[in-house]
């Protein structure tokens, strides 16, 4: 009688292939994850860091009456503009300018900062 000429796991070739397809999966998981983390910052946090460090030229509370400066946009007029993305944020954060001060705040200071201006791009004024 003539046995099977399986081992128990499987053909060879197609376990290789469940193994590329498993090592690929995890990769993927290991480069999207610190994306995905960095894409969402602490608005808390970045409300904070805003009012030590940006007040004096941003109005940075959207309950505030008065503007800090007319020279700087209040942050709800920048988290009203459609070009505003988290993505510009940091671009300009990372960035130096002209105009403004060149903060250097670290990767999570920045997104922190990000989450809380497009956080008040939902609220409503006063
Ligand atoms: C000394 C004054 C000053 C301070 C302090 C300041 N800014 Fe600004 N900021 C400006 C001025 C002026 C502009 C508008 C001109 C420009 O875009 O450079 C601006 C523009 C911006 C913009 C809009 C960029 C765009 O897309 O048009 C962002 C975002 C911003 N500031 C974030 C911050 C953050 C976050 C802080 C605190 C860490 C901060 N600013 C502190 C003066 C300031």
């Amino acid at each position: 009688m003539q046995k099977p000429q399986r081992s128990p796991s499987g053909h060879p070739a197609s376990r290789s292939h469940r193994c590329a397809t498993a090592f690929l999966a995890l990769t993927a998981l290991a480069v999207l994850s610190p994306r995905q983390a960095q894409a969402y910052g602490d608005p808390a946090a970045g409300h904070e860091l805003a009012t030590t460090w940006c007040s004096g030229c941003h109005q940075v509370d959207p309950r505030a009456q008065v503007l800090a400066t007319d020279a700087a946009p209040s942050f709800q007029a920048i988290a009203a503009l459609p070009s505003t993305t988290l993505l510009s944020i940091q671009a300009f954060l990372r960035t130096t300018h002209d105009v403004m001060p060149n903060f250097r705040l670290t990767e999570p200071q920045i997104d922190n900062v990000g989450a809380y201006i497009l956080e008040i791009r939902t609220r409503p004024p006063g």
